[in-house]
């Protein structure tokens, strides 16, 4: 039997010899070069980190419309970087904290849902997030050394790309204890910065050299901050979104951008794109109709019906909550999570490098 295989094992290997150009050397090729993303954030790109780590049940209505069953996921089905692995020809991220037959061969996620930059320390904020995955990159490096097969290897640490689309619920956590007072949200904006400045730096000390990094999306769009929040018209823009949210967000990728220019300029040997994520979503708000959107303020899942469709006490899969006909009719999913429509045509947007400086097609940097 031993004598057989090892037979068969030899004559493929004399195949692969006699037919040196034949479709090993391709694979090899592709293998070698085939992408892996290396991810770092909150809920916009949780996976299934948040349901690992805490056990905090996300089950259906979530994922109702793409995996039929909760992955842990906030939403009805993909996220947007869901979107970008399929436009890569991956596997989904496995979130580096499940336990339960991970696939890390095209990388490896580390965000998780309620993701923070500050305080630090803290399960699960970005720091943390930067240093679990220096452990594992060191443990999958010992162990591919022993002979462990499916991990990322240094090709595939220094290949990578490193993404991070963090800070929103900085902005929030700080905005709801100002009462939404502007000021003291943008004295604290610099020190969210300065930790994701903070990580692409660790990162790089570590080897990345290749970074995608999002900025936040147009906060004060979403159905849950109108519902929270008493407002008249003159605390509304001309769609209808808060404000003192969105300057706040305006302010933060200000800055954000600025860390990006910075770090180019430090980093020569390192390739930094910066994606206006809120000039795309913000879009989607302004423009719902001609996406097949409407109502862009009303949540699909969710309980209160008109305006908002969110109510604290029946949130989107909690006793009591009410489900729109046509999800892909609604941007936002459960009153700050997007729909997978919505996350589609972000994906779109992403991907056309319009909105990307510098203007890198993700394909082109693997
Ligand atoms: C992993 O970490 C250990 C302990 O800090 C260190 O001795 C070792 O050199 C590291 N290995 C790699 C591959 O970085
Ligand atoms: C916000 O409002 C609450 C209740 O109205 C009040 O107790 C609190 O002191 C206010 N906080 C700030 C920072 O203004
Ligand atoms: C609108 O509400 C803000 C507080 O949110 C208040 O300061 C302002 O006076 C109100 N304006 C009108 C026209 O009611
Ligand atoms: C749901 O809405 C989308 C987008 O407008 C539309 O393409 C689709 O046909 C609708 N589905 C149903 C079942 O009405």
């Amino acid at each position: 039997m031993k004598s057989f295989s090892t037979l068969l094992y030899v004559s493929f290997c004399i195949f692969f010899v006699l037919f040196p150009n034949h479709s090993q050397s391709k694979a090899i090729y592709k293998k070698k070069s085939s992408p892996i993303l290396i991810n770092f954030g909150d809920s916009n790109s949780d996976t299934g980190g948040v349901l690992a780590g805490t056990g905090l049940p996300i089950g259906l209505p979530h994922g109702m419309t793409f995996f039929h069953r909760g992955t842990g996921r906030l939403g009805n089905g993909r996220l947007i970087i869901d979107f970008l692995c399929e436009s890569l020809n991956l596997r989904l991220l496995s979130p580096y904290l499940d336990s339960l037959e991970p696939n890390f061969k095209s990388g490896v996620n580390f965000a998780v849902t309620g993701g923070m930059t500050l305080p630090q320390f803290v399960p699960f904020v970005l720091g943390v997030q930067v240093r679990q995955f220096v452990h594992f990159r060191n443990r999958s490096l010992e162990l591919i050394a022993q002979g462990s097969k499916g991990l990322i290897d240094e090709h595939g640490y220094r290949n990578a790309l490193y993404m991070i689309d963090i800070g929103q619920n900085d902005l929030l956590v700080a905005l709801y204890a100002s009462n939404l007072t502007a000021k003291p949200v943008l004295e604290k904006i610099p020190s969210f910065l300065a930790e994701i400045k903070l990580a692409v730096q660790n990162l790089y000390k570590h080897g990345a050299r290749k970074f995608w990094i999002h900025n936040t999306g147009p906060l004060g769009c979403a159905p849950k901050e109108l519902a929270l929040h008493p407002h008249n018209d003159t605390d509304l823009d001309r769609i209808g979104c808060f404000k003192v949210h969105n300057d706040l967000a305006k302010d933060f990728n200000k800055g954000l951008k600025a860390i990006c220019k910075e770090l180019r300029s430090t980093y020569k040997d390192a390739t930094i794109v910066y994606v206006d994520i809120y000039k795309i979503k913000y879009n989607l708000f302004a423009k719902y109709k001609s996406y097949g959107f409407t109502k862009p303020h009303k949540a699909c899942c969710g309980y209160g019906g008109e305006p908002n469709n969110y109510n604290v006490k029946a949130t989107c899969g909690q006793p009591g909550y009410t489900m729109c006909e046509n999800v892909s009719q609604s941007i936002v999913w459960d009153g700050v999570h997007y729909s997978e429509a919505a996350n589609q045509v972000v994906a779109s947007k992403i991907l056309t490098t319009k909105f990307s400086i510098p203007q890198i097609a993700l394909k082109s940097l693997f």
